[in-house]
């Protein structure tokens, strides 16, 4: 089978190669990976940018693809081969909150990931695909959508009538005004492009907000709800972005916390969380329990990922990776296998 192996932390020593295909032991699931796609981490792993937290030699990178079952090994019972699966971002975090064990089991960082083309995985950290999705579809679901449930249901508990600010509209951001949306949400959506904007309003966004021609975005969240603010944001820009989301959100209202797109070191003013009694609630991708849950919602409201325009072939890895890092994207970037 063909793999994409990180030898050692630099794209440059990103390769693809020939390798022999895994056979499932006990309890295991052989997965032919059908789609994969890319995340904003994958680029940081492959560069090294996890340091001690991540594989530094012979990583198969990749957390996200989808795929279907051709081998089962003794005692797996949940699959059978002709199944369409998805692998879980964690081997092993089936339900609750996180733990240092739970979060080690990561794929891509610390596990091999998905980026080939037979896997085998413990059949508890695999998912049904849903019907109605197609295995590119669900190759996008497993990282920027589980954590963009987690922060609008598992944690925010966005309720109809509330207003959600989502950054951006890569991956986490248009998944997250997806499921704000079904919430009964009003979203507001930024972008450094009014092209961006149109598209997130034809995809249900009430509001949208350029970043780059209005830096003081928070002002105009307060005009929109008429001086409350939101009450949930989904931070993903971190040092430029966090005083803004700051003071875009209500008394009392949620921050979740997610990504550092801009960097990770904010100058930070402690009395904007202090008088106004804001919540920063961190977030790292999610159970599979939630996975779950998330896929039930999916299912129910008929919601499929938003794919990118630009579907790359597995052995251009490296161009999805260049049209990633550009920011050319809309969405998720599709890769088939
Ligand atoms: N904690 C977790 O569990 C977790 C899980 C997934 C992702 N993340 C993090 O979340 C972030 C987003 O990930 P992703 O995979 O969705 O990325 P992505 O698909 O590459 O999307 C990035 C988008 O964010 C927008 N953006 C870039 N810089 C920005 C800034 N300074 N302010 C506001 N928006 C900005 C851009 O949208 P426009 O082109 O519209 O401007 C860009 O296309 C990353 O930092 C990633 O590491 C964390």
């Amino acid at each position: 089978m063909k793999a994409w192996v990180l030898e050692k932390p630099g794209i440059e020593h990103l390769r693809l190669v020939d390798r022999p295909e895994p056979q499932p032991g006990p309890g295991e699931v052989k997965l032919r990976i059908r789609a994969v796609s890319l995340n904003y981490r994958d680029p940081v792993a492959i560069a090294g940018g996890y340091g001690s937290t991540q594989r530094q030699a012979e990583l198969v990178p990749g957390s996200d693809g989808a795929g279907e079952v051709v081998a089962v090994g003794a005692g797996v019972t949940r699959f059978k081969p002709g199944d369409r699966a998805v692998p879980h971002f964690f081997l092993d975090w089936p339900a609750g909150g996180a733990s240092a064990e739970f979060l080690a089991s990561n794929l891509g960082g610390r596990n091999d990931g998905t980026f080939r083309e037979f896997a085998c995985f413990p059949q508890a950290s695999l998912v049904h695909t849903p019907e109605h999705l197609s295995d590119v579809e669900a190759a996008t679901l497993s990282c920027a959508g589980v954590t963009a449930w987690s922060a609008i249901v598992a944690h925010g508990h966005v309720a109809p009538g509330q207003v959600v600010v989502t950054q951006g509209t890569g991956g986490v951001s248009l998944f997250a005004l997806q499921f704000a949306k079904a919430a009964g949400a009003e979203v507001i959506i930024t972008s450094s492009s009014d092209e961006k904007l149109a598209r997130a309003r034809a995809l249900g966004a009430d509001h949208g907000i350029n970043y780059r021609a209005e830096p003081q975005w928070a002002r105009r969240v307060h005009e929109i709800t008429r001086g409350r603010g939101a009450d949930l944001v989904v931070e993903l820009g971190g040092q430029e972005t966090l005083e803004q989301s700051l003071r875009a959100a209500r008394i009392g209202g949620s921050l979740m916390t997610i990504g550092v797109l801009s960097g990770p070191r904010p100058a930070l003013n402690l009395g904007l969380i202090v008088t106004r009694g804001v919540r920063l609630q961190g977030v790292t991708v999610g159970s599979k329990a939630e996975f779950e849950a998330m896929l039930r919602a999916m299912v129910r409201h008929r919601l499929k990922p938003v794919l990118d325009a630009t579907e790359f072939a597995f052995a251009d890895l490296k161009d999805a990776i260049a049209h990633l890092k550009a920011g050319r994207h809309f969405g998720k970037i599709p890769i088939r296998v």
